[in-house]
């Protein structure tokens, strides 16, 4: 007796598919409340009249304010984009949120720098730098789709997306992590570090499938 190879591939790809969606849908559950818990335990605090911060950040509020107002807006639509289920429902929709990602980007950005050219140590260059990354991969994603290259499209939102995750994941509230005694100057080389490794996760997760599928036996169909 024996099972055909064919069948057995068919029956995976019918099941992997709903596998891969249910996993998709917990990391961005997992995600979500990782940027709500970076929200809540460092944001917040950093935002109260007791902190030592709330002075300066007060007296550039008119930046402050439209920056997270920018920020928050990308960081909650980009999952909503990256859904090929609600990109094929509403085309326009996707199109339409987009747009509004992309101007969130612009809004979140271009007060991201202004406030920080005033800071200490290499605060300035990494923010400067961080926000051109964003810029320019999310810039490079809308010409993408313009011109109707989406796979390229894909790719270089995930890659904006990334550096949009580069605020949550460096404030992840681990008692452990390097990240909660740095000083000003190692935390601004951080900063860099890890917009490096979120944009290589990014490319990762595009290219995971083509990574990590075998190639075809000789006369396998
Ligand atoms: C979704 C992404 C982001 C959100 C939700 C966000 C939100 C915030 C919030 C709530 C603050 C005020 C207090 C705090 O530091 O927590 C802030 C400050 C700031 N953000 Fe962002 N941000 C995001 C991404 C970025 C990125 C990628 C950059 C760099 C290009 C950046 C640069 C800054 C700067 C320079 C400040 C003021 C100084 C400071 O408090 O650290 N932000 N942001």
């Amino acid at each position: 007796m024996s099972s055909s190879p064919s069948v057995s591939a068919q029956q995976q790809s019918a099941i992997a598919p709903s596998r891969r969606s249910i996993l998709k849908r917990i990391a961005w559950i997992a995600y979500g409340l990782l940027a709500l818990s970076a929200f809540l335990f460092t944001s917040v605090p950093i935002l109260q009249p007791t902190n030592p911060m709330h002075d300066l950040l007060y007296s550039q509020r008119w930046l402050l304010f439209p920056h997270i107002a920018g920020a928050l807006t990308v960081l909650i639509l980009g999952p909503l984009q990256f859904s090929r289920t609600l990109r094929q429902r509403n085309p326009a929709r996707h199109r339409l949120l987009g747009k509004c990602y992309i101007a969130g980007v612009l809004v979140a950005t271009i007060p991201a720098v202004l406030m920080a050219r005033h800071y200490p140590a290499f605060l300035p260059y990494s923010v400067t730098i961080n926000a051109f990354l964003w810029l320019t991969n999310t810039a490079a994603a809308f010409l993408a789709a313009r011109n109707g290259r989406f796979e390229q499209h894909r790719r270089w939102m995930a890659r904006s997306y990334a550096m949009t995750a580069t605020f949550v994941v460096p404030r992840i509230p681990l008692p452990f992590a390097v990240y909660n005694d740095m000083s000003l100057e190692a935390g601004s080389y951080f900063l860099l570090a890890v917009a490096i490794v979120a944009l290589l996760i990014a490319d990762l997760i595009v290219d995971w499938e083509a990574i990590t599928a075998r190639r075809l036996r000789r006369g396998v169909a």
